[in-house]
C-alpha cells in the first residue's frame, strides 16, 4: 500500500523531491505547502493535491500523513528548517530533511531530541551515499576486502558564486562529503582545517571562505583528508572518494560514476561504470527518497534509519570543528 506523502517547501528541491514522489510505486503525495502562496498553489495543482500555507494548518486540516519531505531553505540553506521540522515532529509525522539538517548545531540537536522523544523516524537527504556504486564499496569495506582500513581522501566541489556568510560553503555543501565519509569510516574524533578566500569564475575576489583542506582523524584510527570548494566545476567533476586498506583501495567517482578496487597485491582492477545503471548525480533523489519510503513502509525503528537525523547532526558537529579549528589554529577535537 502507497504512503501518504506531504512536501514542505515547494522550491526547486521541493519540486526534485514531489518528482520523486510521483514516480515512485509506495508514495502518494497528498499534500504541499508552501507560504509563498503561488508556489503552493502551483504545485497542488501539479501534483493534484490540496495546498497549504503553514504547517499548523496542514496538519489541522486532517489530511492523513504517513511521512513528509522538508525542503525549506533559508540562511546556510539550512536556516529555516527548524520551526516547520519542530513542527512536523510535533504532530507526530516523520520526516525526511533536506541537508544541511540546520546551519545551527543547538537546532539540530533539538531536532534529533524530539524525534527520539517520539520515537519518530527522522532522516535527512544526505543522497551522495545511496548510490549502488556507494553501497558495493560500503559491502567490500564490511566484508573485509581491502583489509584494515587506513586512509580515505574525499573531495567535493562546484561552483557556486553565492556569497552568504562566511562559513556558507562548509555548512552548505560538505554535510554531504562528510556524511560519505563517515558512512564508510564512522566517526570522526579530531579535526585540523585550513580555508581559503578563492575568486569565482569571473575573477571577484570571494568574501566566503570558499577553499577548504582538512585533516580528520577517526575513531577507529582511520587518517582522512577533505578537499572542498565552490571556485570548481567546469572540467573538475562533483566528487571523488578514495579508502586505501592493509590489503587494497577503491577510488569512487562523482557517486555513482566509477567505482574501481585495486588490489594491494596485484595490478590488476575491478571497474564499474554507471554501477547500477544510476547515471547521474540527478538520479541519486530518486535512489535515497525511495529507501526512505522503504524503511517507512516497513516501520522500521528510527534508530535503523539511513541518513539519520543523528548521521546529520554529527556531520555537522564535525563541519563546526573545522569552523573553530582555523579560527584558533588548533587540532580540535569534535564534540558529540
Ligand atoms: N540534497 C541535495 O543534493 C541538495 C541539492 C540542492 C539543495 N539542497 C537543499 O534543499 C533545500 C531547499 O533548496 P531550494 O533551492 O529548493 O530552496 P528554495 O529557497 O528555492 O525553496 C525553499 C522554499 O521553502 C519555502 N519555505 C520557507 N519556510 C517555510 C515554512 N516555514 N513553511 C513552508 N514553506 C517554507 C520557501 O517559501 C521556498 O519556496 C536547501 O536546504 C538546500 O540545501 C539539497
Amino acid at each position: 500500500m502507497a504512503l501518504n506523502v506531504a512536501i514542505v517547501g515547494m522550491g526547486g528541491i521541493g519540486n526534485v523531491h514531489a518528482q520523486c514522489y510521483e514516480k515512485d510505486p509506495i508514495a502518494r503525495i497528498v499534500a504541499v505547502c508552501d507560504i509563498i502562496r503561488e508556489r503552493a498553489d502551483r504545485a497542488a495543482e501539479r501534483y493534484g493535491c490540496p495546498a497549504f500555507y503553514s504547517v499548523r494548518d496542514m496538519l489541522k486540516s486532517g489530511v492523513r500523513i504517513d511521512c513528509a519531505s522538508m525542503c525549506t531553505a533559508g540562511v546556510e540553506n539550512g536556516g529555516d528548517h527548524y520551526r516547520p521540522t519542530m513542527e512536523l515532529l510535533g504532530g507526530g509525522i516523520p520526516v525526511l530533511g533536506e541537508k544541511p539538517i540546520s546551519n545551527e548545531v543547538a537546532k539540530a540537536e533539538k531536532m534529533v531530541a524530539l524525534a527520539r522523544k517520539k520515537h519518530l523516524r527522522y532522516g535527512i537527504n544526505l543522497n551522495h551515499r545511496f548510490t549502488p556504486a556507494a553501497c558495493r564499496a560500503k559491502e567490500w569495506l564490511d566484508e573485509g576486502r581491502f583489509g584494515r582500513p587506513h586512509i580515505i581522501n574525499m573531495t567535493m566541489w562546484i561552483d557556486n558564486p553565492n556569497e552568504t556568510s562566511p562559513y556558507f560553503h562548509i555548512r552548505a555543501l560538505h554535510p554531504h562529503s562528510i556524511d560519505v565519509m563517515r558512512y564508510f569510516c564512522g566517526d570522526v574524533i579530531s579535526v585540523h582545517a585550513f580555508f581559503l578566500r578563492g575568486e569565482t569564475r569571473d575573477g571577484r575576489k570571494r568574501k566566503c571562505w570558499s577553499n577548504l583542506q582538512a585533516n580528520m582523524l577517526f575513531k577507529n584510527g582511520v587518517v582522512g583528508h577533505l578537499t572542498g570548494s565552490y571556485d570548481a566545476g567546469g572540467g573538475f567533476g562533483l566528487e571523488r572518494c578514495e579508502v586505501t586498506g592493509s590489503k587494497g583501495r577503491f577510488v569512487l567517482n562523482d557517486a555513482c560514476v566509477d567505482l574501481t578496487f585495486y588490489s594491494r597485491n596485484g595490478t590488476e582492477t575491478e571497474t564499474y561504470h554507471h554501477l547500477g545503471g544510476m547515471t547521474g548525480f540527478g538520479e541519486t533523489f530518486a535512489s535515497r527518497i525511495h529507501r526512505w519510503l522503504e524503511q517507512n513502509a516497513a516501520k522500521v525503528a528510527p534508530s535503523r534509519i539511513d541518513g539519520s537525523g543523528e548521521d546529520a547532526l554529527r556531520a555537522q558537529k564535525i563541519i563546526e570543528a573545522c569552523i573553530a579549528s582555523w579560527e584558533r589554529k588548533a587540532v580540535v577535537d569534535v564534540k558529540y
